[in-house]
């Protein structure tokens, strides 16, 4: 099974550009252990991060405007981080 070693999202909701482990062009960062604990006060983006996951399920399985609209989320507007006029951005290390 393929292990997530980092990702990068950008201008999803709260977290307007986060790196959690490593990607394929950061030399010093440590990847992502098999277990992580993810902490930090209320509204930090800690739950958006795991949504993030299910978002790329959703996207994949019906469709961007369907995730969009999906589980809540409210349309691509509502997700997108306020204030950003750029794309929602993902990347992972495999
Ligand atoms: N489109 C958006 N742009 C910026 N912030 C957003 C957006 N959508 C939601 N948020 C903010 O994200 C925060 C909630 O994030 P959440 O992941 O639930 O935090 P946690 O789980 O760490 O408590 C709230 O402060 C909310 O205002
Ligand atoms: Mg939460």
């Amino acid at each position: 099974m393929s292990k997530v070693e980092g990702f990068r999202v950008r201008n999803y909701r709260v977290l307007h550009d986060i790196i959690l482990g490593k990607l394929w062009n950061t030399q010093i960062a440590r990847p992502l252990t098999p277990i992580t604990a993810v902490i930090g006060k209320n509204g930090v983006g800690k739950s958006t991060i795991f949504d993030t996951f299910s978002f790329l399920v959703d996207c994949l399985k019906n469709g961007v405007e369907e995730a969009c609209d999906s589980r809540g989320r409210g349309g691509f507007e509502r997700i997108r981080s306020e204030g950003q006029e750029g794309s929602i951005e993902f990347e992972y290390l495999l």
